[in-house]
């Protein structure tokens, strides 16, 4: 497809055939679709660490299928399934560092390589068949995993909607969000977009916001091509923007995702996400976060621990490799931000919603939640 011409036609950020991983390249989004392949995981990990694949449960995803791609396909060259459990545990360790800061990644490996030693446990690997009993089972466990993300972001959807109709009313209201969380973002439907969605869905949705998002300008390119192709209502702004549309009334709640939480329900997300926080707190607009519970990392007490990625300077000097900044500048370019829980109303999550019990100063304990169904 040529450069400007048509829309892409695919909301897939993931397609996955046993052995064979196509992931969308999010780069060249929403001018040209291009499907790559990451069926190895070096491929896996070079797609994660440039952002061709990028939010949360989706770098998660990629990594684990990238692995289930490799396996399916080397998986003769091993005599026993434990060495090939054994090598998939090293394969999955790699790709734990391909980004820091969304914890699913982390979970996912962590998940996987438990599964990798329990099989050892519990199978005899002097059986002929044993590298292909471990192929069939890691690759139904990874296949689970894209699976149970979909229908993860259908809940915290609904569970986000559910909320927002309980305190807001039933008259159709405007909805702010930020980054790209949708369908590009997971395996399917969205997490802080997924509530937007089911919003419309229900025709509950006046009209939805987006910001361009710096430094990649993902709510731009991502987000605002999710609505253009779901024909949500919608309007793309600047980030520097927020503070005056809010204050004309327009928007009427946030909702953002998350690549980490912390036990006290510190967010670390998408740059930009925490004067979104500050800037709806001083208007009284509620501010909710929507994120799968493997966003929650509950070894971590406080988000000032949460390991925030740095990127490029390039991306804030240059666009598509044109220089915009002055030559010498220094530049600070953190990809994500922590948003203190103080300043979050409620966290949506596929389990329930997790409502803030002070509005002034939100208190979370995520290690005991307290889930509104
Ligand atoms: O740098 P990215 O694009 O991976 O960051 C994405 C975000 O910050 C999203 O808001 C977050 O991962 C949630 S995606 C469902």
């Amino acid at each position: 497809m040529g450069l400007g011409t048509e829309m892409p036609k695919s909301l897939e950020a993931i397609r996955y055939v046993p052995g064979n991983l196509m992931l969308l390249d999010q780069l060249q989004l929403p001018f040209r679709e291009e499907y790559i392949d990451c069926s190895t995981p070096e491929l896996g990990f070079e797609a994660i660490r440039s952002m061709k694949v990028r939010g949360a449960p989706a770098i998660a995803l990629a990594a684990a299928l990238s692995v289930a791609a490799k396996v399916f396909n080397t998986h003769q060259d091993y005599k026993q399934g434990n060495e090939l459990a054994r090598q998939t545990q090293k394969w999955l360790s790699y790709l734990k560092d391909a980004r820091p800061t969304a914890v699913n990644l982390m979970d996912v490996v962590f998940k996987l390589t438990v599964f990798c030693e329990d099989w050892i446990k519990s199978n005899s690997s002097d059986l002929n068949d044993s590298s292909k009993n471990f192929n069939e089972a890691f690759q139904k466990a990874c296949q689970d995993l894209l699976t149970q993300d979909v229908a993860d972001n259908k809940n915290i959807g609904s569970a986000g909607a559910k909320h927002l109709i309980k305190i807001l009313g039933k008259n159709p209201f405007s909805m702010l969000t930020h980054c790209n969380t949708g369908s590009l973002a997971t395996a399917g439907y969205g997490t802080a977009l997924g509530v937007i969605r089911c919003l419309h869905e229900t025709q509950n949705l006046l009209h939805a916001y987006c910001t361009e998002t710096r430094p990649y300008n993902q709510g731009a390119r991502l987000t605002a091509f999710e609505l253009v192709y779901e024909k949500i209502p919608a309007t793309l702004v600047t980030d520097s923007m927020v503070s005056y549309l809010m204050s004309l009334g327009k928007v009427q709640a946030v909702v953002v995702g998350a690549d980490r939480i912390a036990r006290n329900g510190d967010t670390a997300n998408k740059i930009g996400t925490y004067q979104l926080a500050v800037a709806a707190r001083h208007h009284k607009i509620p501010f909710f976060v929507a994120a799968p519970f493997t966003s929650v990392d509950l070894a971590l007490a406080a988000g000032n621990l949460i390991e925030i990625e740095q990127r490029p300077a390039q991306e804030l000097t240059h666009v598509q490799g044109v220089a915009i900044a002055a030559p010498g500048i220094g530049v600070w370019n953190p990809g994500f931000d922590v948003t203190p829980g103080s300043l979050i109303d409620g966290i949506f999550t596929e389990r329930g919603a997790v409502i803030s019990s002070q509005q002034q100063d939100a208190i979370y304990d995520l290690s005991q939640p307290f889930f509104e169904v």
